[in-house]
């Protein structure tokens, strides 16, 4: 009854940026199988219907109560049928059959093992899979034709697939402090990702660059990244200039941010990160750079993905409101500025499509400003 009531009183918004999510929820168990079936359905390349899946499950973690009858979802967005089935088998037998049947399938097991590897996603993961390959011995027997990305993805697939504590992350963004101190004076590190969600691990740290003079950040990654391979910190490192260009027509740039890749310059890298005291973990991985003891191979450090972007100052709260995530909640993010304010929102900038002029920000607060939404803070936007 008192789920009821609180049903009745709750009007959940359909946009996720509308909504307020915290970490901690109270339908954990729903919203894992419906994003096992989100996750299942990417491998498939059946975008629409994993989206189905993830709006489902994000819309479950921003409910204050416990689901525990189907009729409760009545007058909650985004559930569809097959979601709804899903969650009533769950409720009634503890378990959906459907999702037990993906989650032991052949298929989806390997391509959860291969898309694992840094560097590799669906594409290839299938043609993998179409060729017969199962687990990553079969692709080192097979003599698969990998990319330098993947190569050390394979390399250190034991490290990057094992939790990034937020020490880590601290410890990360410090060394990172320290090399920009070095050669930008005045420049700022900042972590987004997450960890400013909140989160206490992640799968990589996500830094911002930028300075508060415009224009000095340009050439300040490459002498960042030589900085940090001088000193040892860098087990891979792969950049890309920045491909911005604010003034050509805003119906290109509009259009490529729906994938939520942006321009920045960027550097996706692998650090080698020093442990404190020299822990032993991962005995057994393949550590190039570790001592060997008699039982097999324990290391001083650990891999750990980092991604570093710079942005030019004015970009700077899209950019950070754009790399803060969740990805749920940026993609409402882009949707509801399109189709309710007729705005294109990006991680460069905020252009209204009927007035035809750019709306600029200082800072986070001002974008949900621009945008008529109440201002979310990081820590709610784990949708
Ligand atoms: P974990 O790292 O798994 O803890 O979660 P996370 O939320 O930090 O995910 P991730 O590092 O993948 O991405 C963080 C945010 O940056 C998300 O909102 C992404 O949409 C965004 N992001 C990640 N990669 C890219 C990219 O290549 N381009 C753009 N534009 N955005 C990205
Ligand atoms: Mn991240
Ligand atoms: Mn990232």
């Amino acid at each position: 009854a008192h789920a009821e009531t609180l049903e009745a009183r709750c009007q959940v918004p359909v946009y996720a940026c509308q909504r307020r999510t915290l970490l901690a929820h109270r339908n954990q168990t729903l919203t894992e199988v419906l994003q096992t079936m989100a996750e299942e359905a990417h491998f498939c390349g059946s975008e629409a219907r994993s989206l189905a899946f993830s709006r489902a499950a994000s819309v479950l973690k921003s409910l204050p109560w416990t689901v525990r009858r189907v009729q409760e979802l009545r007058s909650l967005p985004c559930l569809g049928e097959h979601s709804r089935r899903i969650i009533q088998e769950v409720l009634e037998d503890g378990a959906s059959a459907e999702v037990e049947r993906v989650k032991h399938s052949e298929r989806y097991q390997a391509m959860k093992v291969f898309t694992k590897i840094f560097g590799v996603g669906v594409k290839t993961a299938s043609r993998w899979y179409q060729e017969g390959l199962r687990t990553l011995a079969d692709l080192q027997a097979h003599r698969a034709k990998l990319s330098k990305e993947q190569e050390f993805g394979l390399l250190h697939y034991d490290d990057l697939n094992t939790p990034v504590e937020r020490s880590d992350a601290e410890a990360i963004s410090q060394v990172v402090r320290d090399a920009v101190g070095q050669c930008l004076p005045g420049a700022s590190v900042t972590l987004a990702g997450g960890f400013r969600r909140g989160k206490q691990t992640g799968h990589d740290v996500d830094l911002l660059l930028t300075h508060p003079t415009e224009g000095q950040e340009v050439g300040l990654l490459k002498k960042v990244i030589s900085w940090l391979d001088k000193q040892g910190f860098l087990l891979y490192h792969s950049s890309r200039r920045n491909t911005f260009q604010a003034f050509e027509d805003p119906e290109l740039w509009s259009r490529s941010s729906a994938s939520g890749m942006d321009h920045f310059e960027r550097c996706l890298s692998i650090f080698r990160l020093r442990l404190p005291g020299g822990v032993q973990i991962s005995a057994g991985a393949q550590k190039p750079g570790g001592a060997v003891t008699g039982s097999g191979v324990s290391s001083f450090w650990k891999a750990v993905r980092v991604d570093l972007v710079v942005t030019p100052f004015s970009q700077f709260p899209f950019a950070l409101l754009g790399w803060t995530g969740s990805k749920n909640f940026e993609r409402d993010l882009r949707r509801y500025s399109k189709h309710e304010k007729k705005m294109a929102l990006n991680n460069h900038v905020l252009y209204h499509l009927e007035q035809k002029i750019f709306l600029t920000a200082a800072s986070e607060e001002e974008i949900f400003q621009h945008l008529d939404l109440e201002y979310i803070p990081p820590e709610e936007r784990n949708s």
